[in-house]
């Protein structure tokens, strides 16, 4: 049987060679890499977020930079290790000046997602932001029930994947809380949610 971790490897070997992303020229014009996956290749909890900034695109980890900190202050509110959860991103590349990814960008790299869906089998995605939560709300079960993040965020949804029933968790943005300190607390309150998956 083919590991999880075997199949992530081939993801990321695809996603490299992807000469034919709008997102490509810009990676290697920069020494820049794609933005897999971090975490728990097992793990029950996956957070999706947007598409990789800077430190990440350099490294290579995702939330390895200033909204990474927030994510770890997040996940460390309540007692979850980030090293237990697997973390990625809706689009692998990062787009120019971290501006929000195109539609283009996100019909291209939203099947890697959805073959990491596939591959890992998670009771829960927890989104990040508003371009994974529409995705995610789209392609699993729930597009009747998208809405502003402002007026879903903290709650869960009981969506399906083809493997079965998947939770599926809005929440802000890390980032969020880098230009307005006073969401802090919201989003703490909304990671609340996560508990009971630890
Ligand atoms: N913002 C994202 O959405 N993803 C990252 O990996 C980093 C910042």
């Amino acid at each position: 049987m083919v590991s999880n971790a075997e199949e992530l490897a081939k993801i990321k070997e695809e996603v490299t060679a992807l000469a034919l992303s709008p997102l490509y020229a810009y990676r290697t014009e920069n020494g820049y890499v794609p933005v897999i996956g971090d975490g728990d290749h097992e793990a029950s909890v996956m957070f999706v977020g947007e598409a990789p900034g800077e430190t990440e695109a350099k490294t290579g980890k995702p939330f390895c930079g200033r909204a990474g900190r927030v994510l770890d202050e997040l996940l460390a509110s309540i007692g979850m290790d980030r090293k237990s959860v697997y973390v990625t991103n809706l689009v692998k590349d990062r787009p120019p000046g971290n501006r929000d990814p195109e539609q283009a960008e996100i019909e291209l790299y939203g099947p890697f997602l959805d073959r990491q869906i596939a591959v890992m089998k998670p009771r829960v995605i927890a989104t990040l932001g508003r371009h994974s939560m529409r995705y995610v709300f789209e392609r699993y079960g729930l597009a009747s029930e998208l809405q502003i993040v402002s007026k879903i965020h903290g709650k869960e949804f009981k969506g399906s994947a083809p493997y079965g029933d998947v939770t599926v968790v809005a929440l802000y943005h890390p980032a969020v809380a880098l230009y307005n300190g006073g969401m802090k607390g919201q989003m703490k309150e909304d990671f609340q949610i996560l508990k009971k998956y630890i």
